[in-house]
């Protein structure tokens, strides 16, 4: 274990940003790298939240069901042995033939129609009792989770269930470390942490049912606890799956993250500042923008 750990131990820097990588959609693979599905299979904390939401539901036991961007059916295991019939939609053409394997070895084929196809274009031909997708990053600014949704739940039936439900979106001001060039990254080692100032206040908060896709503007007051330099905005995105189950931000899923503020900002103990956000879902978060109103 310590010559793993020291090797570990001399590459922090080089995997500072490691994670903004891998989580970065790559043309090349018409998406997420390989390693990607290995770190989101791999993250118990993000898989059992999704698996304990499905228990709430006695695993849609005889119930039709849809779910979004199934990548390598690391959540869709779980309720494909009980559901009655299922619609698995996946739009990474380099991963049709591992599913459509899955689905045979299971003997899940039978009961399941597989859409390789974009779900904001994807009609289904009947309603159903719910709507899973793991389509999300942090403040939904990079993924199409809140478009998808959108689109799809014109399929819910009128007492269906969305999994995930709810995201709360917060922020904290602090002072960071940026390499030319990194507007944000995700953090995967706490020594990348920014040195925090503020308290956490809440930005916004999606709920999967309703929202729209439209640009968020807010101005958000937020009280100092420390005097110092603030040069970042630290982002945490917290879901509620369903009510009861929640999953607050891990390496694979929602990493909190830091944004680099327009401008560097001197800050006093005990003030309380003006923070304006805005941002457009589905976009970029190096285009998200994070400034102190003077
Ligand atoms: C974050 S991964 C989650 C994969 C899997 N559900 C899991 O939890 O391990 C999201 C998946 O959704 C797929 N995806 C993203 N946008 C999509 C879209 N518009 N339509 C269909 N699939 C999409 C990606 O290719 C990727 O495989």
């Amino acid at each position: 274990m310590s010559k793993f750990l020291s090797k570990i131990v001399t590459q922090y820097p080089e995997l500072k940003y490691a994670l903004l990588e891998a989580q970065t959609f790559d043309p090349q693979y018409f998406g997420f790298p390989e390693v990607y599905y290995k770190i989101m299979e791999t993250d118990s904390v993000r898989v059992n939240s999704f698996r304990d939401s499905f228990l709430k539901y006695k695993n849609f036991k005889n119930k039709v069901v849809c779910e979004v961007g199934v990548g390598t059916l690391a959540l869709s295991r779980f309720f494909l042995p009980h559901v009655k019939k299922a619609y698995l939609i996946e739009s990474n053409p380099k991963l049709i033939k591992f599913i459509q394997k899955e689905l045979k070895k299971n003997g899940w084929e039978k009961k399941v129609v597989f859409i390789a196809a974009d779900a904001m274009t994807v009609q289904l031909p009947e309603k159903v009792d719910f709507i899973i997708g793991e389509n999300m990053s942090i403040f939904c600014a990079n993924e199409h989770q809140v478009q998808i949704f959108q689109h799809l739940r014109q399929f819910l039936k009128p007492k269906g269930k969305l999994i995930p439900e709810k995201i709360i979106n917060l922020v904290q001001l602090g002072k960071a470390t940026f390499s030319k060039n990194i507007k944000h990254y995700p953090i995967m080692f706490s020594r990348h942490l920014p040195t925090v100032m503020t308290i956490q206040k809440e930005v916004n908060t999606i709920d999967l049912y309703k929202t729209k896709d439209k640009p968020v503007a807010k101005t958000v007051r937020v009280k100092t606890l420390l005097s110092g330099k603030v040069n970042c905005v630290y982002l945490n995105s917290w879901v509620q799956c369903v009510e009861g189950v929640n999953f607050t931000g891990t390496d694979s899923l929602m990493p909190p993250t830091i944004v680099k503020l327009k401008k560097a900002v001197n800050v006093v103990a005990g003030e309380t500042i003006q923070l304006k956000v805005k941002f457009s879902y589905g976009t970029s978060l190096d285009e998200a923008l994070f400034w102190i109103e003077q």
